[in-house]
């Protein structure tokens, strides 16, 4: 008996500081729509986010090499943690996210399969990210836009 109880505050304890991360990294996403007012803020990011900028940061060197005419290597397995990685706000894995999900690891793949088309993948794969963004995340739009390769 004592252990069940010990168990179920250890549970309680748990699940209550999980909120509590989770309320601070939500609020990172609304944040970034006012940096320059507050500045820099530290907080921790939820695996989401941390799949996020990872993705931005493949997409950077992956648009380099696109643009230098380097070999293009193999499709990023990590990106398909887009369907299960624990977002800041739960209610947001909703049917619009996962549609808009599949679509971005398609445009994605496509670049890989069809690399003489690079280019145009690449960029199919960049509105991807923004037709969901435009829905969920609106912050870090004017960033997602700089990875277009004109
Ligand atoms: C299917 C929807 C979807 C797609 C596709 C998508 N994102 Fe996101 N993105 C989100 C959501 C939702 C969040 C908020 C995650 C969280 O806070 O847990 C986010 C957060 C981010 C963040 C902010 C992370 C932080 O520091 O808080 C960046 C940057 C980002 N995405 C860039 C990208 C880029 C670049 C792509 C394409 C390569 C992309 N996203 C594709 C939904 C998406």
């Amino acid at each position: 008996m004592k252990k069940i109880v010990l168990l179920a505050i250890l549970v309680l304890a748990f699940s209550c500081k999980k909120e509590e991360k989770e309320k601070v990294a939500n609020e990172s996403c609304a944040k970034e729509k006012s940096t320059g007012k507050k500045g820099f803020q530290m907080y921790e990011m939820s695996e989401m986010a941390a799949l996020m900028e990872q993705m931005y940061v493949d997409n950077l060197r992956l648009k380099d090499r696109i643009i230098k005419g380097d070999t293009i290597g193999k499709f990023p397995q990590h990106f398909v943690k887009i369907h299960s990685a624990v977002m800041s706000d739960g209610k947001d894995n909703d049917d619009f996210f996962k549609i808009q999900a599949k679509k971005f690891i398609q445009a994605q793949e496509l670049i890989y399969k069809d690399p003489v088309n690079a280019k145009q993948h690449f960029n199919n794969g960049v509105q991807a990210c923004l037709n969901c963004h435009e829905q969920k995340c609106g912050g870090p739009i004017p960033r997602i836009k700089k990875l277009f390769i004109k």
